[in-house]
């Protein structure tokens, strides 16, 4: 359901730019630059952490309010906990167990569902208890599903994609040179969504960093300097304006590239 009435006047004036027959299905973040947010003003990289949480519950909260289907971000790497100090990791889970505790009441509120992608199994045990407590919750909600991907790596999602085919391969004895890409595709975390039609990376690094590589293969890439801390809602709502000036083609020929007469082609190609 669209809640368009909540959104703030600024928001609302963008939204009103945006042709609702073309909103994305998906959108996929990678939140960057909550530790250059906090050094900006002299303070610890943890309270820019602290801040890019609200950002996490105020953008999930407009993505609602316009009706976006799914909104997936990379809260943090399999990379995050091998590369960086042991204090902030741990930092980070504190913060993702009481990111869920305050906020599981306004998921309600805005009909937003909650999971998770990633090796969630090697995160800290009460930290996943919070994780199935909040995804429990509100698994009867049907507006915007909020995905986390926590402890994620893209390879490391393709290795266990590709067990698991190789699993079921072997117990249904089926002919390996049958694999198509939709096996694939079911095997990835996200077997249940769209891919991304859109993803936004914010401080303006223009990096993957190892996020849905298979499935951003077609997804138009979105790149702001705004650091996450002050990423808001109406920044998604610019992100969206723009993707939909963007011709997406698949691979095909875009619209006024012209008809190709096969004849003159072949003319041209022999007059080489
Ligand atoms: C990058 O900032 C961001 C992360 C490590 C992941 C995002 C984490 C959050 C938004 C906080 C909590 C999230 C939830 C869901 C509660 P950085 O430290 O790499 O920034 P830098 O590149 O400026 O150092």
């Amino acid at each position: 359901m669209l809640r368009i009435h909540e959104l703030t006047s600024e928001e609302r004036a963008v939204y009103a730019t945006l042709k609702p027959e073309c909103l994305p299905e998906h959108v996929a973040i990678i939140m960057d630059g909550n530790g250059r947010w906090a050094g900006h003003r002299s303070l610890k990289r943890f309270q820019g952490h602290q801040q890019g949480a609200k950002s996490v519950q105020l953008v999930t909260e407009t993505a609602s309010r316009i009706g976006l289907p799914w909104l997936t971000l990379y809260a943090f790497s399999l990379e995050n906990s091998l590369r960086r100090p042991r204090a902030e990791v741990n930092f980070l889970m504190r913060l993702l167990k009481t990111y869920l505790e305050s906020n599981v009441q306004r998921m309600m509120d805005n009909n937003v569902r909650i999971r998770y992608i990633g090796r969630t199994r090697e995160l800290p045990p009460e930290v996943q208890d919070k994780m199935a407590w909040a995804a429990e919750v509100t698994s009867r909600n049907t507006g915007t599903t909020l995905t986390l991907a926590l402890n994620y790596g893209g390879r490391s999602e393709l290795v266990d994609a590709f067990r698991s085919l190789a699993a079921e391969v072997e117990i249904k004895h089926t002919n390996p040179a049958r694999i198509t890409e939709e096996d694939i595709h079911r095997h990835l975390y996200t077997a249940h969504m769209p891919d991304p039609d859109l993803l936004i990376r914010t401080s303006g690094e223009m990096r993957l960093s190892n996020y849905l590589l298979w499935q951003v293969a077609y997804t138009e890439i979105f790149v702001t300097e705004r650091l996450w801390p002050d990423f808001r809602g109406i920044h998604l709502l610019e992100a969206i304006a723009n993707f939909q000036r963007r011709e997406r083609r698949y691979g095909g020929l875009g619209e006024g590239s012209g008809e190709v007469d096969e004849e003159s082609e072949r003319i041209k190609i022999a007059a080489v």
